[in-house]
């Protein structure tokens, strides 16, 4: 059968009702207006007026126009039967300074954002962080500084009275572990900083600052939804010998279990990666009680799956990753195996903590170069890969595992980070010359989908 065809056979009525469905994006990623409305520099401003730094030398200076789109966008959404719309404020907007003056411009523009989220019958999902940290924070020492925990509640609090009497569903902070591992231990993210002294403090002050931010929007809003979100890779020894094993076991501490464990209450996994143990020297009394949280969600965001070696010069974790372009399997334009059965794993793996009751996968999906043609554009590839992901969620979800949502990531083609605009993710098409949008087949199919 047509790839475009399933949506009859396969459907959202297999995950029973009260499943929410929808669709991801980010402020940096879509939003573009960098400097309007009384906006300041965020570190991803910044990071990408550095030559050699993304590829192309690319900004998101207008990306995908939502700021001045986002009813065009939303109403696609509408369009596309998604009833769920996860989308994240920009921190720039509403405290240029980072903490202090709040700019009403910023929280009136997030205001008609989901306002009109509301007004078309879109439920807005708000993600308070998704990497943006204002510069100005930044030159204070950003994640790294201890202070960062109370910039971060102050700005939560600002978004809680601003937002909480509409807005029901909330995720704290987006992929710590990438945020943090890209920006602070591989200089390949904004700020850029690299090595275990920046790293480590970032850790900790981000693990505490999600579950303190969370706290805040309980006290405000009791009856909200609040989750985080967490990047996540099945992963797998590239043989059975016991030293790639081993191996397998530290990248999981780090790709897997490194935020998710403390914030859920067991603290951090040093047991399987001792240098964390170096974590110790930044914390302070009372700092294990204040790690975790009660989440009402844990958001899983999976894209594939990882295969890990020994390496015995690979500093701190004497593993590495086994490329999937060496591996003679399907590749994603990311260079990522496609592989939809990490899907399963990955929500059998968390279901097995007994902390974790509800998960919600807050995104999946897949960038392949698109061809534009007769006005049209058969993205098979991208179909087939939500297609196969959705049924091995369902086959986790049949066998007990407790899913509760499924997100798609993304809405539109936008700013994927250091790659750029090369990478397509979007179920939409945008042509970045015009600003111009094309539902693509896969964004038909997830529309048939959801009917
Ligand atoms: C995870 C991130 O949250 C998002 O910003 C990114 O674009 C996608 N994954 C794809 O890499």
């Amino acid at each position: 059968m047509d790839i475009n065809d399933t949506a009859q056979a396969f459907n959202k009525h297999f995950f029973g009702p009260n499943f929410n469905w929808g669709v991801s994006t980010a402020a940096f990623q879509t939003e573009g207006s960098c400097d309007t409305d009384g906006k300041s520099a965020s570190i991803w401003d910044i990071f990408t007026q550095k030559k050699g730094k993304v590829h192309g030398n690319q900004n998101a200076f207008t990306a995908c126009d939502f700021y001045n789109r986002y009813e065009q966008d939303i109403d696609l959404i509408k369009q596309l039967n998604i009833p769920c719309f996860r989308f994240s404020i920009a921190w720039t907007r509403i405290l240029p300074n980072g903490t202090g003056e709040v700019n009403q411009a910023g929280i009136d523009y997030y205001n008609r954002v989901i306002d009109y989220c509301l007004k078309v019958g879109v439920e807005p999902w708000l993600t308070l962080y998704h990497w943006d940290l204002p510069q100005t924070l930044e030159t204070q020492g950003g994640w790294t500084n201890r202070d960062s925990i109370q910039w971060f509640t102050n700005f939560v609090s600002v978004c809680a009275n601003a937002f909480g009497d509409r807005v029901k569903n909330w995720m704290v902070m987006n992929e710590p572990a990438v945020f943090t591992g890209a920006g602070y231990f591989l200089g390949l993210h904004a700020p850029g900083r690299t090595g275990l002294k920046n790293f480590l403090p970032a850790v900790h002050h981000v693990t505490l600052s999600i579950a303190a931010g969370a706290r805040i929007l309980r006290d405000a809003f009791p009856h909200a939804i609040i989750g985080n979100t967490f990047s996540c890779s099945h992963i797998e020894p590239v043989s059975t010998k016991a030293n790639d094993v081993a191996a397998a076991k530290r990248a999981d501490v780090l790709i897997n279990r490194l935020y998710v464990e403390p914030l859920i209450g067991l603290g951090y996994p040093i047991a399987d990666l001792p240098v964390l143990q170096r974590i110790e020297k930044y914390m302070k009394d009372g700092d294990e009680q204040q790690l975790s949280f009660d989440f009402d969600f844990i958001g899983l965001q999976n894209y594939t799956r990882e295969i890990v070696k020994y390496s015995l010069f690979t500093p701190y974790i004497s593993a590495k990753l086994v490329e999937a372009k060496k591996r003679n399997v399907p590749l994603t334009e990311m260079g990522w195996e496609v592989y939809p059965q990490a899907m399963y794993e990955v929500v059998k793996k968390f279901s097995a903590y007994p902390q974790i009751k509800n998960i919600k996968i807050t995104e999946n999906g897949s960038a392949f170069p698109d061809t534009l043609k007769d006005g049209r554009i058969d993205d098979v590839l991208r179909t087939q890969y939500l297609h196969d992901n959705l049924q091995q969620l369902l086959k986790a979800k049949e066998e007990g595992c407790p899913v509760t949502g499924y997100f798609v990531w993304t809405l539109t083609d936008n700013f994927e980070w250091a790659e750029g605009y090369r990478p397509r993710f979007g179920l939409i098409h945008i042509n970045f010359e015009t600003q111009e949008r094309i539902i693509k087949n896969s964004g038909h199919w997830y529309a048939d989908f959801l009917k």
